[in-house]
Formats: C-alpha cells, structure tokens, sequence
C-alpha cells in the first residue's frame, strides 16, 4: 500500500502559530482601540463576493481583477471570487444596508484575510491578511488629514519611529483621463524602449507606467508631464489643504510624484506607508480617495477614503521593534497558564475542581489528568508549558486541607490553605 501523504498549507498560505497568532492579537487590539477613539465601528464582510464587485470596483485593468483573483463557479454557475481587497465589499455594504440614510460620514474597520494570486515571496502571500478603514460621505479635505492622523497614531502606538509616508493626488476623472493622454503622446516614440508590461499599458491604463521599476522606463519618465501640473482647480486646492494641514497637525511626508497604486478606483489623495529604517522595501500599506467607487457600484455619488494595512508585513515589522516584542513577551507571559498536577488517580476530580477556582479567578490554568504518568514526566510537561507555577494536590493535602504551590522559576515551594488558595497565587503573580 503506498504511504499516506502528509498534507502541507497550500503554496503562498501559512499558518500563524502561537507567537505569530499572539502578535496578530496584538495588533488587532491596538487597532481596535485607536480607530475607536476616532469613531469608527468594526465590521466583517463576507470572504466570497460575486466576481462583478471587483471587476466594476477594481477595475477591469488592475493587475488584481486581470491575472490575481481566486475566482469560481458555485454549483449554480454563479461567478464568485476570494475578495482580494476589503474596499469594494465595504462599498457594497454601504450601497445594500443603505446607510446613506443614515448619519454621514460612514466611518469603518475591518480586519481579516484576503487572496491573491501572486508570486509568493517575503512579504508577499496568497492569502494574507489586511486591517483598514473606510470613511464614507464627506468629500473634504479635513476627513484625509484625520485618516492619517489616525493611522499614523496607531503605527505610532506600536512603536514605529521610522515611517516614510508618500502622499500624491491623482486628481479627478477628467484630469486624470487628461493626464493619460498626455502620458500616451509622450511615450508614443519610446514605446520600442517598454517592456512588455509598460507596452500593454499603454493602452489600458498608462498610469501605471508611473511606478514602474525598470530603470530605462524610470529614465524615460524623468523628462514626462506631471500628473501634479495636470490636476484641475477643485482637486489642486483640495490637494494644497491636506498638504497644509498635514504639516500643521505633525505629519512629515513627502510627495511622490509617481506614487499611482494599483487599484482603479482612486481619485485625489493617494498615499502608502514604508518603513524603510527595518529592512522593508515593501509597502506597510496603502490608501486613498476614490470618489466615484459608489457612483460605479450602481449607487449615488457618494465620496470615500480609506487605507488598508498589510497585517503580515506588520507584524514582522513589529516584532523587530525591541520595545514592541518585549510588551509582547511580557504579555505573553502573563497569560502562562498555572499547571495543577493531582497526584494519584482519586484526585482527578479534585484537581480539576482546583483548575476551575483559578479561572474563576482569572487565572489561566491547565491540569495535567494523566495520574498514571510519574510525577516527574508530568513535572516536564509543566516545564516544557513553560508554566512558572504549579499546583500539587494528592492525599497529604487532602488531609491538611491545603495545596503545595511551586514555583518553577525561582526552584522553590511552599504550602498553602486549599481554601482561598486562588486568590493567594494571584497575589503571588501579579508580585
Ligand atoms: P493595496 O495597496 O492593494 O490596497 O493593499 C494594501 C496593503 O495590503 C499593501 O500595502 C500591502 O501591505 C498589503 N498586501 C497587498 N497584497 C499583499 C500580498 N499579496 N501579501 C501580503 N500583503 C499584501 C488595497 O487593498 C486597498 N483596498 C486599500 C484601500 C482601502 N484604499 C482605500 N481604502
């Protein structure tokens, strides 16, 4: 018979494990509490929407909807896709709960994973994970500026010191269909000197060519119109507000004249976050205005905002942080569990019964059952839980009424009254 195959995540797919899943909490946490202060509320959308939502929101030329979607058909030949991006569906949200009839503007977060099919590397996965925020219903300059003033709370929070925020507009429908013409008459001769890639372009959407990495197309596009000279007056002065304010409520970034994204569906502010004092080239995340999204959804013209953080590349980042892995440490820590060993096979019970006292009291507790294993190996298996503290209770203590409680860091022990024991080891921890 041939060997049964061992299963593995599929490529470009992980499992969090422990630390990992710990730092994810973490920040989740952080998030929660710092875009509370700022008044929005969580919410969670579906994993799987109609492959239609991304296509009209994404845009039917974006690297995404073209070559990275996860795409099916259900038993019903309904087209359905993995969302590659929590924007679209927090669109549709809005449009299917009418929440135009409710206060303006919408502010929401979300936290989850996402798919795209995308070459894996460091950094890179097929599925990973995303915290953002969405504001819907104001088109003003102001809503930009405390977006990121808020994200770059939170970042500060956990402890970056290094961020490189790039901040440009890609202006309104008409400037920007304006731009690309423009664009496209002024690498019409060069077009021999593209790359495949930037040639296809040329035709969907010559935007794109803006952020290029090839250093020929780097060098051709130093001497191309700027999209910047091309914005019309109301997307100018909205620009200049943000870039003032910003300033004035101690945002340092710089304009990138190249900075586009990815996504079709932006308009004005664009911006994305780097770290680069850590080691990361790639982007902690990415944002932006896209005014017309809802309009393209089948709903009225209702303007948007919004960011999304790349949680994985987060938290690797984080964990770099000293400061940051320490909290985490002592966090993790703190919530050791105490082992409670009952000695002998009768004492199960009563073992279990002591486990229950202590998380009723707030303490994490596991109990080791396995009576007929000598003490000693269960002893190990306390250790290898790296729990500090451990409860022993056998018959002695029965008689005596009272616990034994080690302390496995320190090597030492004592006794102590089984009634109230809980609360004398929480007094014990929190010493
Ligand atoms: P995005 O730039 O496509 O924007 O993604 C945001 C962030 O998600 C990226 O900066 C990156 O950190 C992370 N990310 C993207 N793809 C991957 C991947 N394959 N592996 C690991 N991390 C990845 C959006 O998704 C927009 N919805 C953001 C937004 C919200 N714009 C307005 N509102």
């Amino acid at each position: 018979m041939a060997a049964k195959r061992r299963f593995r995540t599929v490529k470009g797919m992980h499992d969090l494990l422990f630390g990992k899943a710990g730092a994810f909490a973490f920040v989740e946490e952080k998030a929660r509490e710092v875009f509370s202060l700022y008044g929005y509320d969580e919410v969670r959308t579906p994993v799987v929407e109609e492959t239609e939502l991304f296509v009209r929101g994404v845009g039917e030329a974006s690297e995404i909807v073209g070559k990275q979607m996860y795409t099916f058909d259900d038993k019903k030949g309904r087209s359905l896709t993995l969302r590659p991006e929590g924007t679209a569906p927090v669109a549709r949200a809005y449009l299917q709960n009418n929440w135009a009839s409710g206060p303006q503007p919408v502010k929401v977060f979300y936290m989850g994973p996402y798919f795209r099919y995308e070459r894996p590397q460091e950094g890179r996965y097929r599925q990973f994970h995303q915290i953002g925020a969405e504001l819907i219903g104001d088109p003003g300059p102001y809503s930009d500026v405390e977006l990121l003033v808020m994200l770059l709370r939170f970042l500060g929070e956990l402890g970056f010191e290094d961020l490189e925020v790039g901040l440009n507009s890609v202006g309104d429908a008409e400037c920007r269909q304006r731009y690309s013409q423009y664009l496209r008459e002024f690498l019409e001769p060069y077009r021999d000197d593209l790359g495949a890639d930037s040639r296809r372009r040329l035709e969907t959407n010559p935007l794109r060519i803006l952020d290029t990495k090839a250093p020929r197309e780097r060098e051709l596009l130093e001497g191309a119109p700027r999209l910047r000279d091309e914005l019309g007056g109301p997307a100018r002065d909205h620009f200049q507000v943000v870039c003032d304010e910003l300033g004035r409520f101690g945002v340092d970034f710089e304009i990138d004249d190249r900075l586009v994204r990815g996504l079709d569906y932006y308009t004005r502010t664009v911006f994305e976050i780097t770290s680069t004092a850590l080691g990361a080239q790639n982007a902690i995340l990415g944002g932006g205005r896209y005014d017309g999204l809802i309009a393209d959804l089948g709903g009225p013209s209702v303007p948007g905002i919004g960011f999304a953080i790349g949680q994985d590349r987060l938290v690797d980042l984080v964990l770099k942080i000293p400061g940051a892995r320490k909290r985490l440490n002592a966090e993790a820590h703190r919530r050791r569990p105490v082992c409670v060993i009952p000695i002998g096979g009768s004492y199960r019970r009563h073992g279990m019964e002591l486990a229950q006292e202590l998380r009723a009291a707030g303490i994490p507790a596991i109990c080791e059952f396995d009576s007929l294993r000598p003490l000693k190996a269960r002893l190990k298996q306390a250790a290898r839980h790296d729990c500090q503290w451990v409860v022993l209770f056998g018959e002695e203590e029965e008689k005596s009424q009272e616990v034994v409680l080690r302390n496995f860091y320190e090597g030492s022990q004592e006794t102590i009254p089984r009634d109230g024991f809980a609360a004398a080891v929480a007094a014990r921890i929190s010493a």
